[in-house]
């Protein structure tokens, strides 16, 4: 008999005479009530034993993580808290799960032994939850751009180069490491590797992403990316996905429309699709809030913040202006949020992201127009010659969730940028091609994605939102 899943046995318009479920024991009460779990949904089916017809033996192999097929009515049940429940006439043990060893025991772990157990935790109702949410997350990204008739490009992996210039890459090599073949010069000899050139994991599609732009209007990326930077924070993976449209013909306006408007349908369709995943988010982050002292507790409930990003504009601000700002606050110096005083030019730090975005405009905030010195190569240098067109989107609790810009589409202001930073031209031939033909203006960005699965969760460690971590010193799974 082919099982139901148990979403659908819950939704289910009436009883059902002989219904099968499958899935792994949640909890086993009184040798009579499991409380079964088989991912479709955050509830469990309650399923009834028929303890008096089932041998002892059968009974004490029904332990939390134990693999069960039931067989039996979709009853009415008579219990608070669920519409129906199986009443079982047949139970069978698919895998045992021994109840002394199986670390997901029924009851709060922390979330760092989770993160130990990262196989076993999206046993537990709180990761199968966020791993829903990251799922539906991800169609809602694709059904955004689809819509819209974007086109997804599949950039390369291994790459030559360095999109962002920070030269915080991993190396792809075949070259046995222990006999590295030399040239005359006493250097590494890449000409022997697999590509007879040297490469590396990409740090960002985008560079490959503009040249599709370039011919196929409006296009997105959604990939993996990686970032040997050994910044061991709440907010950095060294494997993570990111999003990367591209679009010919918008500029920097256009551009923080276009992120404006995606961010919202996806948070909208995830918060219309997910709803009792994110309930149950919810109601976690509310205990936990709980632990808390009322200084640190945060002033809207999960979904409370998600409708809040949903029904308000995200505040436009100049880098230029949001300087201004926080000199302005220095005198009003809140304990949380005492920080030392950014000079125009310096980058901003974590803590001057958050005071904007969770202190003055109490809202996401785009910045934009940045001192050309802190950002990438490729960003359009502004009339002013010192700013270019780069954008920030800082989001409460998380901070920049979005890095994107309006490209240098002319050729010689590239080149000389290129040329004072070191960056090779030769390298970047097919790159400059863009703009030796048919070059326009146009504009992209790049999204986090974990970084918006930490937001729609609200989980606050950004390893707790991807499957399986890649962190400084950490590759366990
Ligand atoms: O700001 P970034 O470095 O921008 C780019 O890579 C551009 N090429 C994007 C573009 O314009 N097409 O990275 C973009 C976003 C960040 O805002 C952040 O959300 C995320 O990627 N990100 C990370 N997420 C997790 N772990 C890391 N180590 C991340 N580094 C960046
Ligand atoms: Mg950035």
């Amino acid at each position: 008999m082919r099982h139901t899943r148990v979403k659908d046995l819950l939704n289910s318009t009436n009883t059902l005479h002989e219904v099968n479920a499958k899935g792994w024991v949640r909890t086993f009460r009184n040798n009579q009530f499991i409380a079964l779990n088989d991912g479709s949904t955050i509830n469990n089916i309650q399923c009834v034993v028929d303890f008096e017809n089932t041998s002892e033996e059968t009974l004490k192999r029904i332990t939390t993580g134990a693999a069960v097929s039931v067989t039996g009515d979709l009853v009415e049940s008579k219990g608070a808290g669920q519409k129906y429940e199986i009443q079982v006439k047949k139970l069978e043990i698919l895998g045992d799960s021994d109840a002394e060893k199986f670390p997901m025991q029924p009851k709060k772990h922390s979330l760092e032994f989770l993160r130990e157990n990262a196989h076993l935790r999206v046993r537990t109702n709180a990761f199968g939850a966020i791993m829903r949410v990251r799922s539906v997350l991800s169609y809602a990204v694709h059904s955004y751009f689809q819509q819209k008739g974007f086109v997804y490009v599949n950039t390369p992996i291994i790459t030559g180069a360095d999109a962002e210039g920070a030269g915080e890459m991993f190396q792809v090599t075949s070259l046995p490491l222990d006999n590295l073949p030399k040239n005359e010069e006493g250097n590494i000899d890449y000409k022997k590797d697999f590509f007879g050139k040297h490469t590396n994991l990409t740090v960002s599609g985008q560079l490959e992403g503009e040249t599709f732009a370039m011919a196929l209007g409006q296009i997105y990326t959604f990939g993996p990316t990686f970032r040997a930077e050994n910044s061991n924070t709440s907010r950095h993976l060294a494997e993570f996905w990111m999003i990367e449209p591209e679009v010919a013909f918008n500029n920097l306006n256009d551009n923080m429309d276009l992120a404006e408007d995606f961010i919202q349908y996806v948070i909208k369709y995830t918060m219309e699709k997910c709803a009792d995943d994110l309930k149950f988010l919810e109601g976690r982050l509310l205990e936990e809030e709980k632990s808390k002292p009322q200084a640190e507790r945060s002033e809207m409930a999960l979904l409370e913040k998600l409708n809040f990003v949903l029904e308000n504009n995200f505040k436009r601000v100049s880098y230029t202006e949001a300087i201004d700002i926080l000199r302005d606050s220095a005198p009003n110096k809140k304990k949380k949020f005492q920080y030392i005083i950014n000079e125009w030019g310096a980058d901003l730090q974590s803590e001057h992201e958050r005071y904007l975005v969770e202190k003055h405009f109490k809202s996401p905030v785009i910045l934009f127009d940045y001192p050309a010195n802190i950002k990438a190569f490729y960003m359009r240098l502004n009339e002013d010659g010192k700013t270019v067109r780069a954008m920030d989107i800082l989001f409460p609790g998380i901070g920049e969730i979005v890095g994107g810009s309006q490209r240098e589409e002319r050729f010689d202001v590239l080149v000389e940028k290129m040329k004072v930073l070191g960056i090779d031209e030769e390298e970047l031939w097919w790159y400059l091609d863009t703009r030796r033909f048919g070059s326009a203006v146009h504009s992209g960005f790049g999204l986090g994605f974990e970084r918006l699965v930490l937001f729609v969760t609200g989980m606050t460690n950004i390893r707790d939102v991807i499957p399986f971590p890649r962190t400084p010193q950490n590759a366990e799974f």
